[in-house]
């Protein structure tokens, strides 16, 4: 039986004083709950609500890192860093950081959605990091709606699966998490319809048993992410594939997100 993990990915949201009080009202919802729980705060809130976060059930993610353990990498944060301030998971090759944007951002030209550049390349060196330094991975992938449309998904997937996970053992597969987030879907109030949610992460696991086999396979646990809220959670995460959610708006309220870590069954 794989253990559901719901992860809240606060993106670029909460400033250390708004972060504590979140997990604050959000710590006694979550007790007890059956579901592996998740909060990724931006960095600057990482050490403070780590902290907050002793001794709970809810564990510290952060949202991105730099492959190098220390240097001249202006702005980059490393592994050693994040695991010192407490984090055990690491969300990588999040849409919004390979600049695969689904909306339209004012003022976003095809210029400065390079400033967010990761490549299926990088992703992999980042998730390689991530092991050498104790932190598991939340590995995204997805499809933009021009390549749903272009009928491209399975395909899309595929690829960024297959080499987001090269070089690994099937060991280190069985512990790595992978969320598939439509980009159409995220923030957008568009949910991916749970049959065709649970089709892609089935998906994902045949490709992780192509490449792994049906043991590493049966023991990853695949994420649904892209505007999960309270009321679509249990019927996404009742689906056979589903193994948790990836959450990113919902996950500012402890209400919203309570309410969607006790939908895992
Ligand atoms: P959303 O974001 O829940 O706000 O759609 C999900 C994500 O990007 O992880």
């Amino acid at each position: 039986m794989r253990t559901p993990i719901i992860a809240g990915n606060w993106k670029m949201n909460n400033t250390v004083s708004q972060g504590l009080s979140l997990v604050e009202e959000l710590k006694p919802l979550a007790e007890g709950s059956r579901a592996e729980v998740v909060v990724c705060p931006p960095y600057t809130a990482l050490h403070p609500v780590g902290e907050a976060l002793q001794g709970t059930n809810i564990r510290l993610g952060a949202q991105n890192l730099f492959w190098q353990k220390s240097g001249a990498y202006t702005g980059q944060i490393s592994g050693p860093m994040l695991k010192d301030v407490g984090c055990d998971y690491v969300i990588l090759g999040h849409s919004e950081s390979r600049g695969r944007f689904g909306v339209e951002e004012e003022g976003m030209t095809e210029d400065l959605s390079q400033v967010f550049g990761d490549t299926d390349a990088s992703v992999n060196r980042k998730a390689h990091a991530a092991f050498e330094h104790g932190l598991t991975p939340i590995l995204c992938c997805g499809e933009t709606l021009a390549e749903r449309q272009a009928e491209a998904t399975d395909a899309i997937i595929a690829r960024q699966v297959q080499q987001a996970l090269q070089g690994f053992s099937a060991d280190q597969v069985r512990q790595i998490v992978i969320a598939y987030e439509p980009v159409w879907a995220i923030g957008t109030g568009e949910v991916c319809e749970s049959g065709e949610a649970n089709r892609v992460c089935g998906h994902i696991r045949s490709t992780v048993e192509s490449l792994h086999g049906s043991e590493a396979a049966q023991a990853v646990r695949i994420q649904y992410g892209g505007s999960v809220k309270p009321d679509n959670a249990a019927e996404l995460l009742g689906q056979e594939h589903i193994d948790g959610a990836l959450v990113g708006g919902a996950s500012l309220k402890a209400n919203d997100f309570a309410a969607i870590v006790n939908a895992a069954r």
